[in-house]
């Protein structure tokens, strides 16, 4: 459990807020470029960590991500025109540049302000494997763009996708770093078919062995398999908010295997963006799986026009009760809905002072642990490592059968590192 005190540092994310500005020192996922595909195209509004925004593509395909509203007298930006190189705010007809420099005032006597005299709050942007990156702190802490492996593969090689979550991004970081919740909350029922993983249905005690690096944490979990073997699975917390799934299956080592990974971004305190990517170094995915991993009725969805998944609160998940009781825990298909379900049906931001921890949580409590610290360390000055140095987020999610005396570090260690840039 957390003080209320705590557990508002973890959670509030707006401008001024320890957390908040410790994310300010990250590039973040902001949009699919697919958003703004189009050159002079339509605007499209973006929140994150509670300010408003519009993000557009202009003439030239550069993107810009600026203030919500016009600074002259707050008009939405939204409603602007997509023209010639800049925004123009549809009132009195100010343009703004990707910049957020505003280069035509028509209504006034001079026309044209004298250079950056008026600027509406222009964040810079990055795009690569079809996410448009955003950093929005100070100009003079920009850090490194992280180097994870599904940004550099070649096309057919990685996805990308995103879906709206209704609750606080921690809570939904929680879930993607608890290991133990699999073998309930997506496992089928008995009289269903096989279980996915043989490993997952045989222990449903996993033994944690959390370990932090300059990147966030490796969370190993470890489950009894055949005799004289452990069954692992190493997942990644990576700050300030990505986690790495590891691969699923029957196999005895997952370096072959396509892998995924999330990042919550939080678009304010009580919503969340959940990307989904995936990486497939060793073989192209084919038709099938990208729709699958990435398209908006595949695994991760179905999502409607603005990434809101189509099984929500307000529907109830679509909870089927006889599915439940013939065909898996839950009786919700999907399981991003099943996450979804359990993490949004604990209040926007989870009263984290009325809970009671158990020793499958290690994971939850040291990450919790970890933000508050650098938190709490970036108000004295100091910066984590990883905000300078890109390649420590080229990582790879594992699982593996290891003899039991193989420690996971050693025996893991050829497969938690991506391909070289
Ligand atoms: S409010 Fe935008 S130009 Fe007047
Ligand atoms: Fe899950």
């Amino acid at each position: 459990m957390l003080s209320k005190a705590d557990n508002d540092r973890l959670t509030r994310v707006g401008p001024g807020t320890p957390m908040g500005e410790l994310f300010r020192r990250f590039w973040m996922p902001a949009l699919l470029s697919e958003e703004i595909a189009e050159c002079d195209g339509a605007p499209r509004r973006l929140r994150l960590l509670g300010e408003d925004l519009v993000a557009f593509r202009d003439t030239k395909g550069r993107v810009g991500i600026v203030d919500a509203y016009c600074a002259h007298r707050r008009a939405g930006l939204f409603f602007g025109r997509n023209e010639d190189c800049g925004l123009r705010c549809v009132y009195h007809g100010w343009k703004f540049d990707v910049d957020g420099v505003c280069v035509d005032m028509p209504a006034e006597p001079q026309g044209m302000p004298a250079a950056g005299k008026v600027r509406i709050k222009a964040y810079r942007t990055v795009e690569r494997n079809g996410v448009i990156w955003v950093y929005m702190g100070a100009p003079e802490h920009e850090p490194a763009l992280p180097d994870f492996e599904w940004s550099r593969l070649p096309e057919r090689h990685y996805t990308a996708t995103k879906r709206l979550q209704q609750c606080n991004w921690a809570q939904a970081v929680e879930g993607g770093i608890d290991s133990s919740h699999i073998s309930f909350l997506h496992s089928r029922t008995e009289e269903a078919a096989a279980p996915s993983n043989k490993y997952h249905a045989s222990d449903r005690h996993p033994v944690f062995e959390v370990q932090e690096t300059d990147y966030g944490l490796q969370i190993a979990a470890r489950r009894h398999a055949d005799p004289g073997s452990y069954y692992w699975r190493v997942t990644q917390f990576l700050l300030p908010f990505y986690s790495m799934i590891p691969p699923v299956g029957d196999f005895p080592e997952s370096s072959r295997e396509p892998y995924d990974g999330h990042a919550w971004v939080p678009i304010d305190d009580e919503n969340t963006w959940t990307w989904s990517f995936s990486a497939s170094p060793a073989r192209p995915y084919s038709d099938e799986e990208l729709a699958f991993r990435g398209g908006r009725d595949g695994f991760w969805g179905p999502v409607d026009h603005e990434y809101k998944p189509l099984l929500n609160r307000e529907n109830d998940y679509r909870i089927d009760r006889d599915r439940q009781r013939a065909a898996n825990f839950t009786g919700i298909q999907g399981i991003p809905n099943q996450d979804a379900a359990v993490q949004e049906s604990m209040g926007t931001i989870v009263d984290r002072t009325r809970e009671r921890l158990g020793a499958s949580d290690r994971g939850v409590v040291q990450f919790r642990k970890l933000m508050l610290r650098l938190a709490r360390e970036l108000e004295e000055g100091r910066v984590p490592t990883c905000v300078s140095d890109g390649s420590l987020y080229n990582v790879r999610s594992a699982s593996l059968l290891l003899p039991v005396d193989v420690p996971v570090g050693t025996g893991a260690e050829a497969l938690l590192t991506g391909t070289a840039s």
